[in-house]
């Protein structure tokens, strides 16, 4: 079953990732997530947009 990016509560762990395109988004660095299909990448960066709102401005396509 497919199921949508998580966010919030049903997020969990990435520390490493997290931290990472957090520091690299504040100093306004451009990055490239890339990974197997279905392994976490939009949950990871909406996450991150999450927890960085209000810091930094950021658009989803979808
Ligand atoms: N950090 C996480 N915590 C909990 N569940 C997660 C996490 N990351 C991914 N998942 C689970 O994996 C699924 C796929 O996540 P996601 O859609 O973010 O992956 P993706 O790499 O963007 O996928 P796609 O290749 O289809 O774009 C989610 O529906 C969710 O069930
Ligand atoms: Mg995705």
């Amino acid at each position: 079953m497919v199921g949508p990016a998580v966010r919030g509560p049903d997020f969990f762990d990435r520390e490493t990732e997290r931290a990472a395109l957090a520091e690299m988004l504040r100093d306004g660095a451009h990055g490239l997530v890339t990974a197997p299909m279905r392994t976490g990448k939009t949950s990871l960066l909406r996450q991150v947009a999450l927890e960085l709102s209000g810091t930094i401005d950021h658009l989803w396509t979808r």
